[in-house]
């Protein structure tokens, strides 16, 4: 019996330890070039890491820190006048921009998304967005680029900055530019599940704003603007250590082609999809295709199916922020009928790169026999 056939043999979500293996060489030595520098903080690698990645993106800076959830707060401390301390986002991503926002001590508001793309647009943010919004964070969520340029036209009129979350993103491009290069100011994370992933945490700001740089500049380190001297406050220690910057740099020329592999992958099991389930597609460059994300009313019974087929699930994500156990006391009554359908019917797909062909092939045929 193939593995193709073989329910006992289960293709997992993701798997790290795959690339791990590939890659192997190459990352020890990067390790290896870290341990002779005797460099391990903000060196040679994160500076050249923070060149790369800016080259890539097509903006003159770029910051490194310590989480993608670090980029989000310090981009907002960065951003959000102390007069409009309001941040308006999407309930449907994760909480991250949540996390963020009320860490640095701002109000959360949200808006409704798309129920095509699921993405926070123009239209679905006009209701709840006013002059009291400091910024939008606005998610790629799924790996799916966001039309930030809409946006941005919105938020201009009203002084409202517009942040990109890209934590899913990475690699995104669309005729604009890359993902990053298209607000005011952008978040990325390097948490090891992500399209460019580290061997532990890490996260960079990106930005096309001298200032913005500068203020993240001085904001991830203590709030230092020379050595000791504290010159801003909300100052925290956020930083990408040298030898993530080095395994970040080593991986990076090989993100685009990865994320060719998870667009492939996304389009055959769209090609699969039964009547009654729908893949969100993955089409073209403009997606990244972070995850294999289906929508169904039937969830339950179509992880079960799967299940029994050996094909792992995950929900991305279950509860919507203004709907989380912890922050309902504070929200009040929002109610986001989009974001709170779309939470219960959701499902994610294994996807990653270095899935094989017959595991791709498996969940595909799992996919089409749920009847
Ligand atoms: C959309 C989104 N934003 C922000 C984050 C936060 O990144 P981190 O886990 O590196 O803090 C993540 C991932 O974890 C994410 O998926």
């Amino acid at each position: 019996m193939s593995a193709v056939q073989d329910p006992s043999v289960t293709v997992p979500l993701n798997d790290l330890s795959r690339a791990l293996r590939t890659e192997r060489a190459e990352l020890v030595d990067a390790m290896t070039r870290v341990v002779d520098s005797g460099w391990l903080v903000h060196g040679p690698e994160h500076a050249g890491f923070e060149h790369d990645l800016a080259a890539f993106l097509g903006v003159p800076h770029v910051l490194g820190v310590a989480s993608g959830t670090d980029a989000l707060e310090l981009a907002l401390r960065a951003v959000v006048p102390a007069d409009r301390p309001v941040v308006l986002t999407a309930a449907n991503c994760g909480g991250y921009t949540t996390t963020a926002a009320r860490r640095a001590g701002f109000e959360v508001r949200y808006a409704d998304v798309d129920p095509v793309t699921h993405l926070l647009t123009a239209e679905t943010l006009a209701p709840v967005l006013d002059a009291q919004v400091g910024a939008v964070v606005v998610t790629h969520l799924y790996g799916r680029s966001a039309d930030v340029a809409a946006v941005r036209a919105a938020c201009e009129p009203l002084g409202v900055r517009v942040v990109e979350d890209c934590a899913q993103a990475l690699g995104a491009t669309r005729p604009e530019g890359r993902v990053g290069s298209l607000g005011d100011v952008a978040a990325f994370s390097f948490y090891p599940t992500k399209n460019l992933g580290a061997l532990g945490d890490g996260g960079a700001v990106a930005t096309r704003s001298a200032d913005v740089a500068q203020a993240v500049g001085e904001l991830r380190q203590y709030g230092w603007r020379g050595k000791y001297t504290i010159g801003r406050t909300g100052g925290v220690n956020s930083r990408l250590d040298e030898v993530q910057a080095a395994v970040l740099r080593t991986r990076l020329p090989r993100l685009d082609a990865g994320n060719a592999r998870r667009r492939a992958i996304l389009a055959a099991y769209a090609d699969a999809a039964p009547a009654g389930v729908r893949v969100l597609p993955a089409a073209g460059a403009d997606h990244a295709a972070h995850l294999a994300v289906v929508e169904t009313d039937r969830r339950d019974d179509l992880v079960v199916h799967l299940q029994a087929h050996g094909v792992r699930t995950d929900v991305h994500y279950p509860v919507p922020d203004h709907r989380q156990p912890a922050l309902v006391a504070d929200l009040g009554d929002v109610h986001l009928p989009v974001s709170e359908r779309l939470a219960a019917s959701v499902l994610s797909l294994p996807l990653f790169p270095e899935l094989t062909d017959d595991e791709v092939a498996r969940v595909a045929a799992a996919l089409g026999g749920f009847a």
